[in-house]
């Protein structure tokens, strides 16, 4: 089965001459690639467009890291779904770790998001496993079960689910695979338990948390995940194409 190999670049490139260099330098790295899996690529939201007609032959696909839950109106510095649809994207990263921390996003945030996102026919990819201080995998059953119970299950089926440990992300540790494995299980079987076994098989599960070309092939296939979401290593377009050959 296909794998979703995905980057997240969060608020990197912090000027013209950064982006232009990281663009020529992806740019480089995919026109030739041959891959069976698909990539995605998630900048920062004001340089979507450029990375929509950079990429636009290569078969990389684009992402937005955030959206907003309403489609148009007085919404001062939020950007719609359909706008970043507009753009070209295919992908929109919800409830990441780092926006439930900084910006206080909650379950219900990433629910109406999600919501809109699906709207507009982008796939949300939704990150789970933020430890708020209980235990992660109470955390996990509550943030999957709140968009499990709130979606139906043909909208489910265009969700992709990203399980990232807060202490994995950016920190160079990572997980066993075995403890992944469990972790991926354990949200099949959340989904299972409301939209049945089959809906929850079909359902896309990212691995996330400190992905790099050494442990990407443990990480993804020891552990049934469907692909993963890298952060740091996705900064270096070398390396990010390493990954992404890894899983050839
Ligand atoms: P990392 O980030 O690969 O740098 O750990 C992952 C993420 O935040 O999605």
């Amino acid at each position: 089965m296909q794998k979703l190999i995905v980057g997240n670049l969060k608020m990197n490139m912090e000027n013209l001459s950064q982006r232009d260099t990281y663009g020529k330098d992806f740019l480089e790295e995919f026109k030739q690639m041959k891959t069976k899996n698909h990539v995605a690529v998630c900048p920062p939201m004001i340089y979507l467009e450029y990375f929509y007609k950079l990429l636009n032959k290569t078969g990389v696909s684009i992402g937005a890291q955030d959206c907003f839950w309403e489609l148009y109106g007085s919404y001062t510095g939020n950007t719609s779904p359909k706008t970043i649809k507009s753009i070209g994207a295919q992908f929109v990263i919800v409830g990441h770790s780092e926006r439930r921390q900084y910006n206080h996003e909650t379950d219900e945030d990433v629910a109406r998001k999600v919501l809109m996102a699906l709207r507009v026919e982008l796939m949300p990819i939704v990150c789970v496993g933020y430890n708020s201080g209980g235990e992660e995998i109470d955390n996990v059953k509550e943030q999957v079960e709140f968009i499990v119970k709130n979606f139906s299950q043909d909208e489910i089926e265009n969700i992709i689910f990203a399980y990232e440990p807060v202490w994995a992300i950016g920190s160079g540790k990572t997980p066993t695979t075995d403890d992944v494995h469990t972790m991926i299980m354990y949200i099949r079987s959340i989904i299972a338990a409301t939209h049945g076994k089959e809906c929850a098989e079909g359902v896309g599960i990212l691995y996330g948390g400190s992905v790099v070309a050494e442990n990407v092939t443990d990480l993804c296939t020891k552990t049934y995940a469907d692909g993963v979401l890298v952060g740091g290593a996705s900064l270096s377009p070398r390396k990010f194409a390493q990954i992404v050959r890894m899983l050839n």
